[in-house]
């Protein structure tokens, strides 16, 4: 009996012994990852259609790639299949709900923004950012002109994420007056829908100096930029005047474009009139006209239409201070001197694109 209770203490200290060998030399990081993987299951089961607006889950799917190969491999690794050969959890649901087209994702532009510089292009593109069926990228992407050789699938990468039915669209002014931008366009989608913000060219290019001349200390006088050596031969060859011979650049772009594809906003009516303006383009682009007189307000102080509300802030605001400067002075006879330039340009511009801007 005594050796009996004897050999039972023993046996027990032995098993005690091995489980705690056990506990400390065996790997038990599969058992975590077991544990780990029902965690990532369910955080990865994707949400019903309306939770995908709240914010959160936006910008969730926001980081994914625009194919979302990526990131299905990665989950691949962690998921175990089933008999179907399909991943469990929510990956399949996942893949259901992008090729029906409700889940957001990248897509490149069908419509642009292309000029011009100062013409009223950063206003326009916010106005229509009120549009639900609109999501643009924020910032200039310089795609066509600075980027190319990134390929497609940067540029793709740089649009907000859409819903099928959405148009993503995006503005650099400068594609209108770079002279490889629309061969390139035409490459990307012959069917590209082009809108051209335009403005008296001798009021854009006093803009487009007041600009440069905000960065910089020290700037020459306009009328000194704009004449020949004091002369009164206009100086051509100064971007703020060359971008404003609006029919010489048109003229490039109808070689890879019709007319039909163009629309052509006047930055002087954005100011007076922007739902006139932003209805226009909503036809354009074959949208349901949303934005409306709802959406505005006259900023007395500021002189310039503001919104009530946008995509980014739920208050009255208007544009940043780079956005309607007050202008420098410019000798009278110079600005005449440069509508006598221009008037000849305009004419041409306003038969070639059909509209009577006004420009006299
Ligand atoms: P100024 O600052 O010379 O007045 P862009 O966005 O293409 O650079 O154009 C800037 C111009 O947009 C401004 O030039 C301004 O005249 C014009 N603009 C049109 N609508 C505006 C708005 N609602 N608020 C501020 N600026 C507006």
């Amino acid at each position: 009996m005594e050796l009996r209770k004897g050999s039972w203490k023993i046996a027990i200290l032995v098993c005690a012994l091995v489980i705690y060998l056990w506990m400390l030399f065996v790997d038990h990081s599969h058992v975590l990852t077991d544990i780990s993987q029902k965690i990532t299951l369910q955080k990865t089961r994707v949400p019903s259609r309306s939770v995908l607006y709240q914010s959160s889950d936006r910008s969730r799917i926001e980081d994914m790639p625009p194919d979302g190969r990526t990131d299905s491999k990665k989950s691949q690794s962690l998921l175990p299949r089933n008999v179907s050969g399909t991943l469990e959890g929510g990956i399949s649901e996942y893949q259901t709900l992008k090729q029906q087209g409700l889940l957001p994702s990248r897509q490149l532009p069908t419509a642009l923004i292309i000029g011009v510089k100062k013409g009223g292009t950063r206003a326009l593109l916010e106005f229509l950012r009120l549009h639900p069926a609109i999501r643009a990228a924020g910032s200039e992407v310089h795609f066509f002109d600075h980027h190319y050789v990134k390929g497609f699938r940067w540029y793709r990468r740089r649009m907000p994420p859409t819903l099928i039915g959405q148009i993503t669209m995006e503005k650099t002014p400068s594609y209108f007056v770079t002279s490889e931008v629309p061969k390139r366009v035409k490459h990307m989608n012959p069917g590209m829908k082009l809108i051209v913000v335009v403005r008296d060219p001798v009021t854009r290019a006093i803009s487009d100096y007041t600009q440069v001349k905000s960065k910089r200390r020290k700037m020459p006088r306009f009328e000194d930029l704009a004449f020949l050596n004091g002369s009164k031969i206009v100086d051509t060859s100064w971007m703020p005047l060359k971008i404003g011979v609006y029919v010489r650049h048109l003229e490039r772009w109808l070689q890879y474009f019709p007319l039909s594809q163009f629309l052509f906003v006047s930055g002087e009516r954005l100011i007076a009139d922007p739902v006139t303006e932003v209805t226009r383009v909503q036809d354009f682009l074959g949208l349901k006209r949303v934005i409306c007189e709802k959406h505005f307000y006259f900023n007395a102080t500021k002189g310039f239409p503001c919104l009530l509300k946008s995509e980014d802030r739920a208050t009255p605001h208007c544009l940043g201070k780079n956005k309607g400067r007050s202008h420098p002075y410019i000798d009278p006879m110079a600005v005449q001197r440069l509508r006598d330039f221009y008037r000849p340009f305009n004419q041409r511009f306003y038969q070639l694109a059909g509209m009577d801007f006004g420009w006299y």
